[in-house]
């Protein structure tokens, strides 16, 4: 899978470099292409920002730097036609496990990093005629900017990719995997040492009854979720 990212910021997606994505580029899963959007400025100062029209707080990012971005990223590979352009907003849809799942099924995945108030609206209603504008927002509050979000929407999505994850089964398991019978969160989970700071592990985990550890982490997942999301047993 290849990912550009967008950013006035190239040094906040460095993290992608670390832990599981890093070990999917490393491997060759994912291919990265991180962008200054300064570097495609014409002007001495390097402006990616100006005043909003009509008035308001905040300044709003120009259009032509990222008309002369995504056209060059665009047009750099001419064979995979398509790329699915997400622009991480507070104001778009909500980035679920299934919209992760949906990125990891991409071939070619887009992040264009918004700061201040945005991006010039023009920007994506232009690339829609060309292809797939995704809107998404990681949850209902306002970050600074785009590029935390999309180190959540990478992580969600090269975690679903084949081969990146140790264990596979795993992701089947997930609290909100799409196609699970239920949705429901996970429950506490135990290793060594048997006894800790006076806490026993439950002694249920350590009877070795697959049958009767099941129903025990189900009924614990069940209560958890009524405790922390109610909204996911209605
Ligand atoms: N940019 C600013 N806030 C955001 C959010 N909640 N989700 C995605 N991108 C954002």
């Amino acid at each position: 899978m290849r990912i550009d990212v967008i950013t006035i910021f190239p040094d906040y997606i460095a993290p992608l470099g670390l832990s599981l994505v890093g070990k999917a580029i490393d491997a060759g899963t994912i291919e990265l292409r991180v962008h200054d959007l300064r570097a495609f400025t014409r002007d001495r100062h390097h402006t990616v920002d100006d005043t909003p029209y009509g008035g308001g707080p905040g300044m709003v990012m120009k259009p032509e730097p990222w008309g002369e971005a995504l056209d060059q990223i665009l047009g750099s590979d001419p064979i995979q036609a398509r790329p699915r352009l997400v622009v991480p907003t507070p104001s778009g849809r909500p980035f679920t496990q299934s919209v992760a799942q949906e990125y990891a099924a991409d071939d070619w995945l887009i992040f264009a990093c918004g700061r201040y108030e945005g991006i010039d609206s023009r920007v994506v209603e232009h690339y829609r005629n060309s292809t797939t504008v995704d809107e998404v927002s990681v949850g209902d509050y306002v970050l600074a900017g785009g590029e935390a979000a999309v180190l959540v929407m990478v992580e969600a999505a090269a975690r679903l990719l084949p081969g990146v994850l140790g264990n596979p089964v795993s992701v089947v398991d997930d609290s909100f995997a799409p196609g699970a019978m239920e949705s429901l969160l996970e429950g506490p989970v135990y290793t060594k040492p048997p006894e800790w700071r006076g806490q026993q592990v439950p002694e249920i985990l350590l009877s070795g009854d697959h049958g009767k550890i099941a129903a025990w982490r189900r009924e614990q997942a069940v209560r958890r979720t009524a405790a922390m999301r109610p909204d996911l047993l209605e």
